[in-house]
């Protein structure tokens, strides 16, 4: 039996997808400090946004690149997805059904696949030669605690006492020339092996994939199941195992085409001062804060290299809109598998950040059935981090709309018996009420909306007072210069 090839992830190959699709634009000149974030910030903000490829960064070398955008399109995000080219928002969504739970089971089969080398030896630094201040580290944001080198970036680490390999997307600072700063969140699952390496006294080793396939950073920032190895996940999409090499210094599998390659170990108490960051919420949340330093000492990059860059904001930002597709198809994955019936579809808005304002839509069968598919919605394992507002809503309205959903929540709810609160759930240092919180640690409340007709009086609940699908499909096809 022969083996499949394998995929290095290369992100070469993508950008001359995106190009043939028309959906990539070459910029030239811009100035890493501010200039590229705030020309990439407003670009998100257009309609039909390109991805941008940004060269000749002013004071770098030609061929130095940044790409930013690259996930934020339907066309784009199907082709990163390995799905057929959708240009329409509902049709993607549509393909995207049930298929991360089936990429989930198939995920055991796609190990990556060892190879001797790749693209990504093409340069070496090592020991004293290394310095990263030879790449354009953008500073994303006016008051950002300083230049950014990873943002759409994979970090790869490995447990302490068990073979699990995680790939995880996590901000990286960068402090000097050999030293970047690490900003892993308790409980994601790169600061669960970093906790256990600190507790033990030991050395933490870390390999920072600065820009691949964007595919790599669209999975390595999403919730996958705590053991799983995401380049098995992204091997279950590719249908074939990611290609990967080993890194020279801590031996981690580092994707075979990766553009860059930061690899080094975080030592027992050295920490320092990260951050303050914009975020994907739309704030600079609180002070800086501590984070783990990696000690680099060696680094891998391809000729012409390329950063992946994804820098959060106020949403819409550059990587909301793929996250609220992603999210959405997990959470609605996750209902299922909590044995919530009848799920029409869930939208986890861009508004607050595909994490703090999502909305269910249900054919309501039994009493009871509303509040389920809420608690569930804002509790389970890819709902509960800093979940706030769930709103449950009947299969008539659209959870993507949000002028609907607030309609439902205007004219379906009574706030005395429609609004239940959970104390004391799944927070974030990062939330930017968290300041106003009276806990010692990252709790806060959420709210379970449910914004469906009461189950008990449905009989006698007012019609709604709309034109028929019928009598709109009539008049639509009638007049059809009016609309
Ligand atoms: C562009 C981008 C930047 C992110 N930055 C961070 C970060 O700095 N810290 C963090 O803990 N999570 C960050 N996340 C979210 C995590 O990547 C996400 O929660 C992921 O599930 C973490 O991987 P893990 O589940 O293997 O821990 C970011 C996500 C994206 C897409």
């Amino acid at each position: 039996m022969t083996r499949p090839a394998g995929n290095p992830l290369d992100l070469r190959a993508w950008l001359e997808t995106a190009r043939s699709l028309g959906e990539l634009k070459d910029v030239k000149g811009a100035d890493a400090k501010l200039e590229l974030g705030a020309i990439s910030e407003l670009n998100v903000k257009i309609d039909a946004a390109p991805a941008l490829l940004f060269d000749e960064i002013k004071g770098y070398p030609k061929g130095f690149r940044i790409l930013t955008c690259s996930t934020a399109s339907p066309a784009r995000l199907s082709s990163i997805l390995r799905l057929p080219v959708e240009r329409l928002h509902h049709e993607l969504v549509q393909k995207l059904r049930g298929r991360p739970k089936g990429w989930q089971a198939e995920a055991p089969k796609y190990d990556p696949l060892p190879v001797e080398t790749g693209p990504v030896f093409e340069n070496i630094q090592s020991g004293k030669d290394v310095d990263i201040n030879i790449f354009p580290s953008p500073l994303w944001h006016e008051k950002d605690g300083g230049p950014y080198i990873g943002t759409g970036c994979c970090v790869v680490t490995k447990d302490f006492d068990s073979d699990w390999v995680n790939v995880g997307t996590y901000r990286v600072q960068a402090f000097d020339k050999n030293h970047v700063g690490l900003d892993m969140i308790p409980g994601k699952h790169g600061a669960i092996q970093y906790d256990k390496h600190m507790k033990a006294g030991k050395p933490f080793p870390v390999a920072i994939v600065i820009g691949c396939d964007p595919l790599g950073y669209l999975i390595s920032g999403i919730e996958v199941p705590f053991g799983m190895c995401e380049y098995n996940y992204i091997g279950a999409i590719l249908g074939e195992p990611v290609q990967v090499v080993q890194g020279e210094l801590t031996g981690l599998p580092i994707p075979a085409g990766a553009e860059i390659v930061l690899e080094g170990y975080c030592h027992p108490g050295d920490v320092k001062t990260e951050g303050p960051f914009g975020e994907f919420h739309g704030y600079y949340p609180g002070k800086e804060g501590k984070a783990p330093v990696v000690t680099i000492e060696r680094v891998y990059y391809r000729n012409d290299p390329i950063i992946v860059g994804s820098p959060p904001a106020k949403p819409p930002n550059d990587y909301s809109y793929s996250k609220a597709v992603m999210r959405s198809s997990l959470l609605f994955d996750a209902l299922l598998a909590a044995g919530v019936p009848d799920v029409h579809s869930v939208w986890a808005h861009e508004i607050g950040g595909a994490r703090m304002f999502n909305v269910v839509a249900i054919r309501q069968r039994y009493a009871g059935h509303a509040r389920q598919a809420g608690h569930i919605l804002n509790q389970c394992g890819v709902g509960a981090y800093m979940s706030r507002y769930s709103v449950v809503v009947d299969e008539d309205i659209d959870p993507s709309n949000l002028q609907e959903v607030m309609w439902a929540v205007a004219t379906r709810t009574d706030p005395e018996t429609d609004i239940d609160i959970i104390k004391r759930g799944m927070g974030s240092k990062n939330d930017p009420m968290f300041v106003a919180y009276r806990y010692n640690a990252p709790f806060n409340s959420k709210a379970i909306i449910d914004a469906c007709r009461p189950y008990d009086h449905l009989h006698e609940f007012p019609e709604v007072a709309e034109a028929s699908k019928e009598l709109q499909a009539k008049v639509r096809e009638k007049w059809k210069d009016l609309f």
